[in-house]
C-alpha cells in the first residue's frame, strides 16, 4: 500500500523548532497531546528555560534549539567589538550548556554556532553568519533524518512490528525523526508497519508524543505500559527494536531514555534485533562511557502523574532520565552514513571521524 502525499501530511513535513525572522518558534511539547500550540522566544534565557522544562526535548531538537538560543544572544548583543560579542555569547552558551547534561547534540549545536562567530572578521559579519548557520542547521536536520530513515528502512519487512522507546520522532528533531524516521521511510516504501509504543514513564513521551504523532500520520501503533515490554517480546509480537539515542560514545555505548537498556536486554533474550538510530551529531568521539553524566530529574515526575500524587509524601525517589546500553546488546546502529556493525569502536571511528 503506497501513501499519497496528502496522506502524509502533518508530521512527515512539520517543523518542531524553527528560526523565524530572528525569533525561535517551537511546538509546546508540554501541552501535547491535549493542545497543539506554538511558542515564540526572543531571548536565550527563554530558550534555555524551554529546554530545561522540556517544551522542546529530544537530542537533535535540543541541539538545534540551543544553537538558535545562542543566535538570539548574538543578535541581542550591543557589542561593537568582536571580543565583547564573544563574551556575551559565551555567557549565554554557559547557561544553555547547563540545561541538560546527557544529549551531546546540545553541546554540538552550541559549539558549531560559537565556531561560526569566532571565524568572522567583524561583529556584523558574525551576527549574519550565525543567523545563516542556524537556518542551515534547521534544514540539515530534516535532510539527515530522511537519509538515516532510508538507510534503516531496508531492515524492515512488510508487516513488521517495531518496538520503540520514548519519542525519537519528528517531535524529537526539527522534523521527520530518527527511529520514527526509519518507520516513516519504510511506510514511504509502501510497507505496512505497526509500532509498539511503551508509555515511557515518568515523563510519558511515548504515550503523549509518539502515539500522538503516529496517530496524526495514520501509522498504526499500539500503546503499552512499560511493564508489558518483556511479555510482548516473549510472545513473539516484536520483529525489531528501533530507538533513538542521546549520546553514543566512541566505545559503542548507547545513552538513551530510561527503559532502553531493559528493552535491549529483553530483545537479546528473545533473539530480536536491537538498533539505535542516530545522526552524526549524537556520536561523541571524545568520550568513553565512563565519562558521561546521566541526568537526574526532579522527584515530582515520579510521584505525580499529571499533577496527581500517586505515592506517599516523603518517600525517597530516584529519577534517572537516561540509561546506558552496552555494545554487546546492539545489532547495528542506523545513521545517515549507513549502518554501523561490529566491531563498534573501530567502525564508529572509521565512519564518524
Ligand atoms: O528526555 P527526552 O524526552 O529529551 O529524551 C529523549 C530521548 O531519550 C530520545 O530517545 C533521544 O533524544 C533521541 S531523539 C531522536
Amino acid at each position: 500500500m503506497s501513501l499519497t502525499s496528502e496522506d502524509m501530511a502533518d508530521f512527515f513535513t512539520l517543523r518542531t523548532v524553527s528560526w523565524d525572522n530572528g525569533r525561535v518558534k517551537m511546538i509546546d511539547q508540554t501541552a501535547l497531546p491535549n493542545r497543539f500550540s506554538y511558542v515564540v522566544y526572543r531571548t536565550p534565557e527563554q530558550v534555555a528555560a524551554a529546554i530545561k522544562t522540556m517544551v522542546v526535548r529530544g537530542a537533535p531538537a535540543i541541539g538545534v534549539a540551543a544553537a538558535m538560543g545562542l543566535a538570539l544572544a548574538a543578535q541581542r548583543s550591543k557589542a561593537n567589538r568582536l571580543p565583547d560579542l564573544f563574551r556575551d555569547m559565551e555567557s549565554s552558551a554557559a547557561l544553555l550548556r547547563s540545561t541538560r547534561p546527557t544529549a551531546v547534540n546540545l553541546f554540538w549545536g552550541i559549539d558549531r554556532v560559537m565556531g561560526k562567530a569566532r571565524a568572522a572578521s567583524s561583529v556584523r559579519e558574525a551576527k549574519e553568519e550565525v543567523a545563516a548557520e542556524v537556518k542551515v542547521m534547521e534544514e540539515e536536520d530534516v535532510e539527515v533524518n530522511r537519509k538515516l530513515g532510508r538507510a534503516g528502512a531496508d531492515l524492515i519487512r512488510d508487516g513488521d512490528t517495531v518496538l520503540t522507546q520514548c519519542n525519537a520522532g519528528a517531535l524529537a528533531t526539527v522534523g521527520y525523526g530518527t527511529a520514527l524516521g526509519v518507520v516513516r521511510a519504510a511506510v514511504e516504501q509502501g510497507k505496512l508497519i505497526k509500532v509498539l509504543v511503551p508509555e515511557t514513564r515518568p515523563a510519558l513521551q511515548g504515550a503523549r508524543l509518539t502515539a500522538f504523532e503516529l496517530a496524526r500520520d495514520r501509522i498504526p501503533c499500539t500503546l503499552i505500559a512499560d511493564t508489558a515490554v518483556g511479555h510482548m517480546l516473549s510472545l513473539g509480537r516484536v520483529d525489531r527494536v528501533i530507538v533513538g539515542a542521546d549520546r553514543i560514545t566512541r566505545d559503542g555505548y548507547v545513552f538513551n531514555k530510561i527503559g532502553t537498556y531493559q528493552e535491549a536486554v529483553l530483545a537479546k533474550r528473545h533473539g530480536v534485533p536491537f538498533h539505535p538510530a542516530a545522526p552524526r551529531s549524537t556520536f561523541d568521539l571524545t568520550r568513553t562511557h565512563e565519562q558521561v553524566t546521566i541526568e537526574e530529574r526532579g522527584t515530582e515526575e515520579v510521584v505525580l502523574i499529571r499533577g496527581k500524587r500517586i505515592a506517599p509524601k516523603g518517600v525517597p525517589v530516584s529519577n534517572p532520565a537516561f540509561d546506558m546500553t552496552p555494545p554487546e546488546l546492539v545489532t547495528s546502529m542506523i545513521t545517515e552514513r549507513g549502518l554501523i556493525g561490529i566491531p563498534f569502536e573501530e567502525n564508529i571511528t572509521r565512519l564518524m571521524s
